[in-house]
């Protein structure tokens, strides 16, 4: 039953999934933009299961379709075919405001490119996925005080995007996206942009959130965050050519 039909009301209610229901089922998706009289295929007949508590790497050239189907899976593009379930609902068939309701409950998501809102602050940036789960005044206080010490970045907290360096601003992205403890991180090359000490604390942050239940798919170029999870997906010009497992990780828990 992946693909039963939510209430409006229920939609966003913590999950209780049913014994063996992925996170994420994707059936035949693809994506396709106009060009001139035909159309050019971005991802052709993805189809993905993800359990619970998996940490996924999606690889591929440049180009694949990697961020494509990631913003797919995080809600963030509706335009495109097939069926895909997120925890049960079918996202393919539900209106702009479940979906929406969904993302905000569930799913962090970390950009390629950050997308921090430019007209707040850090603090401010941060307490947005708070405001969204009717976390107290009081509780978004200590939490964003928590995540900016735990980040290094407390220095940092009245300054707005534009006054941060790239690497700064890619570990505010990281921040937002699990101040809230989602079940669900989607994370698009998180740490492209740091040095390697910091992104090595970026990987063993989210296996650390990983092993207390979230599920992870993150975006890769590097060898060494692929180890940190549990399976590899390759994709090349829009298809999954290759599915593997990441053999590191299983050495690590030797
Ligand atoms: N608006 C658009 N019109 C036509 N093609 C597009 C459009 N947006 C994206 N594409 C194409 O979709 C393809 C996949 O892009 P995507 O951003 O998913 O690649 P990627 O695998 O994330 O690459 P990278 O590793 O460089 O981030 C690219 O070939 C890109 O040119
Ligand atoms: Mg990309």
């Amino acid at each position: 039953m992946f693909f039963k039909r939510a209430s409006a009301n229920s939609v966003a209610d913590a999950w209780a999934p049913e014994p063996g229901t992925p996170v994420m089922t994707l059936r035949g998706v693809e994506k396709s933009f106009p060009v001139g009289a035909g159309q050019s295929f971005v991802l052709r007949r993805i189809a993905l299961d993800i359990a619970p508590g998996e940490f996924v790497s999606i690889m591929g050239p440049s180009g694949a379709g990697k961020s494509t189907l990631l913003h797919i899976l995080g809600l963030h593009d509706s335009a495109w075919s097939g069926e895909y379930a997120l925890m049960g609902h079918p996202i393919h068939k539900l209106p702009a405001k479940e979906r929406s309701a969904l993302q905000k409950r569930h799913i962090g998501f970390v950009f390629q490119s950050y997308h921090l809102l430019d007209n707040l602050t850090v603090y401010e940036n941060l307490e947005i996925p708070l405001s969204y789960r009717n976390v107290s005044r009081k509780d978004r206080q200590s939490m964003v005080g928590d995540i900016l010490d735990r980040f290094q970045i407390v220095g940092k907290k009245d300054l707005y995007p534009n006054q941060l360096s790239g690497g700064q601003q890619q570990l505010v992205g990281v921040a937002r996206a699990v101040i809230a403890n989602p079940q669900v991180i989607l994370a698009d090359e998180p740490t492209g942009n740091l040095h390697t000490a910091q992104g090595k604390e970026i990987m063993e942050l989210f296996r650390s959130l990983n092993e207390s239940g979230a599920t992870i798919v993150q975006v890769t170029h590097s060898e060494v965050n692929a180890s940190y999870g549990t399976r590899i997906i390759q994709l090349r010009d829009g298809w999954v050519v290759e599915e593997e497992p990441s053999n590191q990780r299983s050495l690590s828990n030797v």
